[in-house]
């Protein structure tokens, strides 16, 4: 097996654009933005990510703070601010953030009497996509408002992170149904990417059995490379660093490195079909 994440020239050619979605909270959604996000950026992406969920886990895992942040996914989805200028840098990681904030709790309500109310991130993410290569999203824990916005801008996919735990299949079925129903209404080439099992014990049966499980419900939909539990992980956020910055030799920057690696790899043979 390759670990290495070899930098490929894409450049010029339109980023691609995925949702990291599951509506059940803390399966790892926000962990593997930041990390997959950051090993993209490693081999020479040019990686935006984009935080939908209004506890702004992403936008503080990069070490911003919510509540000075300027403009953000809640004025970009409820105003005309210009998205380039809502851009924000952490230069050590190499990523680019359109932050989150606390408003971004009241969008949802906000929003339905808009016009275009589920297109307002896809329209705002055309101004300044050409710029990357890869643009991850990080949604909410529920299927409301937010999560369609991201659904309905995610051109390439939905990446589903899913913990190897009891009852990690609850919900997918909701899920996929929601997925279908964005397909049909708002974004007739949305499929899912992939799925990625998260926080894996390998000294458990049961972790062994979720993984088989999920596998046999998703046959050729699940990354081979699998995320195992790993303390270091849920470190590194406080110290506003991705894992390939605060413990690059731990098990779980490993796991990360090699779902990049895996990542690139497929997107590309992919192009060339
Ligand atoms: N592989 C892992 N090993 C150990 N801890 C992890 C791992 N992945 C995530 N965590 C920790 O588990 C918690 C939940 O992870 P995370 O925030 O990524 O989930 P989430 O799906 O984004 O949650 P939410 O639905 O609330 O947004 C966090 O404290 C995180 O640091
Ligand atoms: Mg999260």
């Amino acid at each position: 097996m390759t670990t290495a994440v070899t930098p490929q020239a894409q450049h010029n050619l339109m980023a691609k654009i995925y949702a990291f979605v599951n509506q059940k909270g803390g399966v790892g959604k926000t962990t593997s933005v930041i990390n997959i996000g950051a090993y993209l950026a490693e081999a020479g992406m040019k990686v935006l990510i984009v935080d939908m969920d209004s506890q702004a886990n992403a936008t503080s895992s990069l070490g911003f703070d919510k509540h000075t942040i300027g403009d953000s996914c809640y004025e970009i989805l409820l105003g005309e601010p210009n998205v380039a200028e809502a851009i924000i840098r952490n230069a050590e990681a190499k990523i680019d953030l359109l932050p989150s904030k606390p408003a971004l709790a009241g969008a949802e309500a906000e929003l339905v009497n808009q016009v275009a109310r589920e297109y307002r991130l896809k329209k705002a993410l055309e101004k300044i996509e050409k710029q990357y290569d890869y643009v991850l999203m990080d949604c909410p824990p529920s299927l409301g408002l937010l999560t369609v916005n991201a659904l309905t801008a995610a051109r390439d996919g939905v990446i589903i992170p899913v913990q190897t735990e009891y009852l990690a299949l609850e919900g997918l079925t909701q899920l996929l149904n929601t997925i279908d129903l964005v397909k049909q209404h708002l974004n007739t080439r949305l499929k899912v990417r992939g799925l990625i099992l998260t926080m894996y014990d390998g000294r458990t049966n049961l972790s062994r059995q979720v993984v088989s499980e999920v596998r046999e419900h998703f046959p050729g939909k699940v990354f081979r490379a699998i995320v195992p539990r790993n303390i270091r992980l849920a470190e590194a956020p406080s110290y506003g660093q991705p894992i390939s910055l605060y413990a690059p030799d731990s098990a779980g920057a490993f796991g990360y490195k090699v779902l990049a690696a895996e990542l690139l790899q497929t997107d590309n043979k992919r192009k060339e079909r």
